[in-house]
């Protein structure tokens, strides 16, 4: 963006200017380089005389500084920018260029399955997606699954640019032809718009200005289109939404919060509803680095001061009280896999949405789609690039609005716990309510008292590790030592808990999950209810293992790795269970065909190659009394 060299100041501030009031076009084009794809993206920047262009980087600079006026291109979701933090890079290419009346920002994605969560990406931003079709060949499998993906990401304006015009000599039936076939299916996907274009990237026919070759077309060039279609109402005339980015505090007098608005606008004096807390208050001031505002729109940064002392914190949402948004602790979304290790359902993973950050785990996978066919298949996990439809279950309740509605409290992206990694991204189809009539019953006699009247604190020792590595030979020495002290205890074994509450669990990574996450769980409500619980569980994944810690206090997990290499087990073999696993009668074993994640900050290791099952239990209890677990 730089102007020639002799020119005088005023004059770049004009040019600046004129820039600034520019509206801006995200779009994304569809299809392969076999259809004339890379052509067409030239064509298109070359001809137009582009005024400039960029690579996203540096843009994605100054959008992280909120500047005014610059796109802010991570608006996905607080997802996508998210994305970004976890370093995670899905590899979409991002251009930028400008005509005399227009910004436009291309992702440009390639078109194979294997590709589908880039295009899932670069769809989460876009308005409008350009879908490519080579006029010899017609609509074809990957027509329908882009046309699918950029409807499921919101998109709700197509061209669909039927291109190598020139190869069928710019004949008027084969268009015709193409455009029935699109629209048989296209109609059920609910766009908004579809204007269907014939061009030839090549020759550049229809894609700046009007060609000769085919008089029978009176409808705009691709660029005409680009230029004239008008994607902001639909944002606009939406109630107003503002997700609350960050507490802006500079000193006792000023308390602002500031964040994008991302539907609808607000004037000073309207009645704002906070969410989640359904407090109210009215808009004070619009605060902006170029002074105050009278009123603001959707796409805008700025600052609310509100009119009353209330509580609003990061990730809260500010909205219209006519029209607030709804929350929940549950919702049906549609969820594209983005990762190379499948979704495990009744995972915990981290769920990030407009600022909110929140446990969430899948509770029910309805079906996977066939991307290509939009057949509904029943599955049991997704796998990478794969989109299913599923039931999420959060921690606490969050704000959202269907994803159809509103992009940015409907799309959100999963985040794996143990490496901060995204692994999947979701949009909100609706809310299920159930939840929201269960409330926590206040209960007068609570852990503390019980830990009183036990004379103890009460503590989970988690004890992790192989199979026959000597997990249940220590609890249960660590259990006696401690009974012999008085305390009250009561050991979770594995193999026991297999027998009844998890009787209906295998062996598979879901499985093993959900036998963890219910463990987890009952020794939570063991703790709470005064005890010190010895869990005796493989539990192989370190993402359970934080879980079962994450639900308890400060001090009252201590997770213990009874260290036994694999050769040494299979040699002990007690159960004879590595015999039959080596083989082959008994599929998945830990170690051998089934993974066991060693822990990276265990609270005791044991190595049992070295110490005796007493002098392991010895050194247990020695360390509680050193944490001052026990007297
Ligand atoms: S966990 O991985 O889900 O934590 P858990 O501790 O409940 O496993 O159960 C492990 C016990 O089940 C083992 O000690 C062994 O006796 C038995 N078992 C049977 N099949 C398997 C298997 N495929 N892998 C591991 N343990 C198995």
């Amino acid at each position: 963006m730089r102007p020639p060299a002799d020119i005088q100041p005023q004059e770049v501030l004009d040019y600046l200017k004129a820039q600034e009031a520019k509206t801006l076009l995200r779009f994304l084009t569809c299809g392969s380089v076999d259809d004339g794809k890379s052509t067409l993206i030239g064509r298109l920047l070359y001809d137009s005389k582009l005024l400039f262009e960029d690579q996203l980087a540096a843009l994605d600079v100054a959008a992280g500084n909120g500047q005014a006026g610059v796109p802010d291109l991570a608006s996905l979701v607080d997802g996508l920018q998210a994305e970004q933090e976890q370093g995670i890079t899905i590899d979409v290419a991002y251009r930028f260029f400008a005509t005399e009346t227009r910004k436009f920002i291309v992702a440009d994605t390639p078109g194979h399955e294997q590709y589908t969560r880039n295009m899932a990406t670069g769809a989460s931003t876009a308005d409008l997606a350009v879908i490519l079709i080579d006029a010899r060949k017609g609509v074809l499998t990957q027509t329908r699954r882009h046309s699918y993906i950029a409807s499921l990401l919101g998109i709700r304006h197509v061209i669909l640019a039927v291109n190598k015009m020139d190869l069928v000599g710019y004949g008027q039936d084969r268009f015709d032809d193409i455009v029935s076939d699109y629209f048989a299916f296209a109609q059920a996907l609910g766009f908004a718009e579809i204007t269907t274009i014939p061009v030839s990237a090549l020759k550049g026919d229809n894609v700046i200005s009007a060609s000769t070759q085919m008089p029978w077309y009176s409808g705009p060039s691709l660029l005409e289109q680009l230029e004239a279609v008008d994607v902001a109402r639909d944002v606009q005339d939406a109630p107003f939404r503002f997700p609350v980015q960050w507490v802006n505090r500079p000193d006792l007098d000023f308390r602002g919060y500031s964040g994008t608005v991302t539907s609808g606008s607000v004037r000073p004096g309207d009645e704002v509803t906070i969410l989640p807390s359904f407090k109210t208050s009215r808009v004070e001031r619009i605060v902006t680095f170029d002074g105050d505002l009278d009123e603001a729109f959707a796409g805008q940064a700025i600052t609310l001061v509100l009119a009353d002392q209330v509580d609003v914190s990061r990730g809260d949402v500010l909205a219209c009280s006519d029209a607030p948004p709804e929350i929940t602790d549950q919702f049906a979304a549609h969820l594209i896999w983005m990762h190379d290790e499948p979704l495990l359902p009744e995972r915990s993973y981290l769920l990030k949405m407009a600022n909110q950050t929140v446990p969430a785990v899948v509770t029910e996978l309805k079906h996977v789609v066939n991307v290509n066919t939009m057949e509904q298949l029943a599955a049991k996990t997704l796998e990478l690039n794969e989109i299913g439809f599923c039931n999420l279950a959060l921690d606490r309740a969050v704000t959202y609005e269907p994803y159809k509605q509103t992009r940015e409290l409907g799309g959100f992206v999963l985040i794996d716990r143990i490496t901060n990694q995204t692994v999947g991204a979701g949009m909100i189809e609706f809310g299920l309510r159930r939840a929201t009539n269960l409330v926590w019953q206040e209960l007068y006699i609570d852990k503390a008292r019980r830990s009183v009247m036990n004379k103890q604190r009460p503590c989970v020792l988690w004890f992790t590790g192989l199979s026959g590595s000597g997990k249940s030979t220590i609890a249960s020495l660590v259990e006696r030592r401690l009974h012999a002290l008085t305390h009250r205890t009561y050991i979770l074994d594995g193999d026991n808990v297999r027998h009844g509450l998890n009787k209906d669990l295998g062996f598979t990574d879901v499985d093993r999950v959900e036998n963890i996450r219910r463990v987890a769980e009952v020794s939570s409500l063991m703790v709470d209810a005064g005890l010190i619980v010895l869990v005796s569980f493989i539990s192989p994944f370190r993402n359970e293992r934080r879980l079962a810690r994450d639900m308890l206090g400060e001090g009252e997990f201590l997770e213990i790795f009874v260290d036994t290499p694999l050769e040494v087990c299979e040699a002990r073999d007690p159960k004879g269970l590595y015999e039959k696993a080596r083989a082959g009668d008994i599929k998945n074993f830990t170690g051998i065909d089934s993974p066991y994640e060693v822990p990276e900050q265990a609270d005791i290791t044991v190595d049992t190659t070295t110490l005796s099952p007493e002098a392991a239990a010895e050194h247990v209890v020695a360390v509680l009394k050193d944490r001052k677990l026990i007297e």
